[in-house]
C-alpha cells in the first residue's frame, strides 16, 4: 500500500513539474540549443533498434539497374539535397539550421532495408518526411538504390545523371499552364540544383 501512495506521490511531482517548466519557459524547445547527451543517447537508441527492428522482414530488391538508380537520383535530386547534400555540394542553408542535422548521405551509404523503412515512413520529431504517402515502393527502392551508388559518385556524373530531374512529374509546384498559354522556355539554373542550392 505504501509503494502505491510512493507511487502517486511522484507522479504528482512529476505532473506539477512538468507544468513548472512549461509556464516558466525553462525547456529549451529551440533548435539552436542540442538536448542534453543522455536525452540524445535515448532517442539515438530508440530509433535504431526500432528502425532495425521493422526493417528485419524487408527483403531490398535487386539494386544494381542503372535505370532504377537514375530515376531515384532524379527523385533525390529533386526532394532530398536540401537536407542530405548531394556530389560537389558543400553545404545547406537548410540543413545547417535543422536539429537533429540530418546526415550527409554523400558520405556513407545507409543500410537498403532500413533506409527504405526510414523513407517510407518518415522519423518522428526529426524534419525527416514520411515520403511513402506520396511515392510508390518502386519509386522509394529508386531512391535506396540510387543512396547506395551516392558515397562513390563525382559531381560531374550526378549533374549528368539529375541534368533531366527538375520539373519532373508529380514534382510542378504550379499547375502546367493552358494549351493557349506558351510554354515558358526552360530556366538554364534548373537543370543544376547542386550549384543553385549552394551559390550562396
Ligand atoms: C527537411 C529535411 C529532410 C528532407 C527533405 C529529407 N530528409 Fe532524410 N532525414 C532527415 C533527418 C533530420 C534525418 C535524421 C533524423 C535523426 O537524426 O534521427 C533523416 C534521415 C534519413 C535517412 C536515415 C539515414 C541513416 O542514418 O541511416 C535516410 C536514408 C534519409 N533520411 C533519406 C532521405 C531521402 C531519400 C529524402 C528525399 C526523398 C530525404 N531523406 C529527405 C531530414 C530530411
Amino acid at each position: 500500500m505504501r509503494f502505491i501512495y510512493a507511487l502517486v506521490f511522484w507522479m504528482i511531482v512529476a505532473i506539477i513539474a512538468y507544468f513548472v517548466v512549461a509556464f516558466t519557459g525553462t525547456y529549451q524547445v529551440g533548435a539552436d540549443v542540442p538536448h542534453w547527451g543522455i536525452t540524445r543517447h535515448a532517442i539515438d537508441f530508440l530509433r535504431d533498434h526500432t528502425t532495425e527492428r521493422r526493417a528485419a522482414e524487408i527483403k531490398p530488391p535487386p539494386l544494381d539497374d542503372p535505370a532504377l538508380v537514375k530515376l531515384g537520383a532524379e527523385h533525390y535530386a529533386e526532394m532530398c539535397t536540401g537536407c542530405h547534400l548531394a556530389p560537389g555540394m558543400g553545404h545547406s542553408e537548410l540543413r545547417d539550421g535543422l536539429y537533429p542535422q540530418p546526415p550527409d548521405l554523400t558520405r556513407f551509404a545507409p543500410d537498403p532495408a532500413e533506409a527504405f523503412w526510414i523513407i517510407k515512413h518518415g522519423l518522428k520529431m526529426t524534419a525527416m518526411p514520411a515520403w511513402g504517402a506520396t511515392h510508390d515502393d518502386h519509386t522509394i527502392w529508386a531512391m535506396v538504390a540510387y543512396l547506395q551508388k551516392q558515397p562513390r559518385m563525382s559531381a560531374a556524373e550526378y549533374q549528368s545523371l539529375t541534368a533531366n530531374a527538375s520539373g519532373m512529374e508529380g514534382h510542378e509546384a504550379v499547375p502546367a499552364p493552358a494549351a493557349s498559354v506558351p510554354m515558358p522556355a526552360p530556366v538554364a539554373t534548373a537543370a543544376a540544383p547542386v550549384s543553385a542550392s549552394s551559390a550562396h
